[in-house]
């Protein structure tokens, strides 16, 4: 059984696991506010693309709740206002956009007779649903990855891309854990994916619980591996995918895809349709989030640089499409332009 990062609360807040605490302890909370899921998203308490639309859309249900007397112009106007702290937490996952984008217009189309409180109600189904699509989604992923991965395979993947990246069982993770239900010998060697580790702390900790044998590598031990005949498969997953197949994921991606093709080595990419944004031509279009630099500057409250010296910190990179072997979404192994995607 894979982890569940993302649930309702019985009291109607937003039930998360605060993945900055793992895999030392595995801490829940319940965010009552819009503002608080917005400084979840923001501070990596609840990161991966599907998974931040996932929580943007019910923190906009728990934003909304205290208002659901209101007069539905005041109702529909604090909706905006909510979507919009929501949305400006991190601009590179397009999930977080369209998750928001299908909340507002949800509303909108609301009979006009409607009041807040029926409204609200409409809002509570429409996350909901967000959340148990993606899911869908996920196992769907799985299924088209599954033939990529018999017994015996050793797949290498980057970042969390997994069950606590998501509302399901993941994307790149979601082939491995299939496998693995299906009786097949799985190695998965998993990047610890400086600076915030989310290969190590994460990745790790989900596959580890899940029984599936995983082996923690430093980033810089990829290419080595490969050249030793020692990888058979990588598979990772994206933030967001352009039209033409160029698409952003955690930094580090780009190389990992240029190491893959100088060995041979197939390079899968893996995402619900929900994180294809069809209106983008290609990757140079896509936003990248920069990090603060004490993220590289510190490890565990230690400095590790000189506190005078300045850091680069970029979240995510851009993998041109042509590194790429081929997309696994829910709709199966596709290859790209992408026209049909989500709009935001
Ligand atoms: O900064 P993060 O941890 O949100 O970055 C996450 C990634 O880059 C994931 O690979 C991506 O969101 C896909 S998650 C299914």
């Amino acid at each position: 059984m894979s982890v569940q990062a993302i649930a309702w609360s019985p009291s109607g807040a937003v039930h998360i696991i605060d993945q900055r605490a793992l895999p030392e302890a595995q801490i829940e909370r319940d965010l009552e506010s819009g503002e608080a899921v917005a400084d979840a998203i923001r501070t990596l308490q609840v990161r991966g693309a599907p998974l931040i639309g996932i929580a943007a859309a019910m923190g906009l249900v728990a934003g909304t709740r205290e208002l659901r007397g209101a007069p539905r112009d005041a109702f529909l106007a604090r909706i905006d206002q909510v979507a919009r702290l929501l949305g400006a937490t991190r601009p590179t996952a397009v999930n977080l956009r369209w998750a928001l984008a299908r909340m507002v217009r949800a509303a909108a189309q609301t009979p006009e007779t409607w009041g807040a409180s029926a409204i609200w109600e409409r809002l509570q189904a429409e996350a909901t649903a967000i959340w148990e699509e993606d899911r869908a989604m996920c196992r769907r992923i799985g299924e088209a990855g599954l033939p990529l991965v018999p017994t015996g395979t050793k797949v290498l993947t980057h970042c969390n891309a997994g069950a606590l990246a998501t509302g399901g069982i993941g994307t790149a993770l979601a082939p491995i854990y299939l496998a693995h239900d299906a009786g097949r010998q799985v190695d998965v060697f998993v990047d610890e994916t400086r600076p915030v580790l989310q290969g190590a702390r994460l990745t790790a900790w989900e596959l580890w619980r899940a029984g599936i044998p995983c082996t923690v590598i430093a980033d810089g031990a990829a290419g080595s591996l490969m050249r030793q005949a020692r990888v058979d498969l990588v598979i990772v997953g994206a933030d967001r995918i352009a039209a033409n197949g160029d698409f952003a994921n955690k930094i580090g991606t780009y190389s990992l895809a240029v190491l893959a093709r100088h060995h041979g080595v197939p390079f899968y990419c893996a995402a619900p349709s929900s994180t294809i944004d069809a209106a983008l031509a290609d990757g140079d279009g896509i936003p990248i989030e920069e990090r603060g630099p004490d993220e590289l500057k510190t490890f565990a409250g230690r400095a590790v640089a000189p506190p005078a010296v300045t850091a680069l910190n970029p979240a995510f990179d851009i993998t041109p499409a042509r590194y790429v072997t081929g997309f696994l979404t829910d709709r199966g192994l596709e290859h790209p332009p992408f026209t049909d995607g989500v709009r935001p």
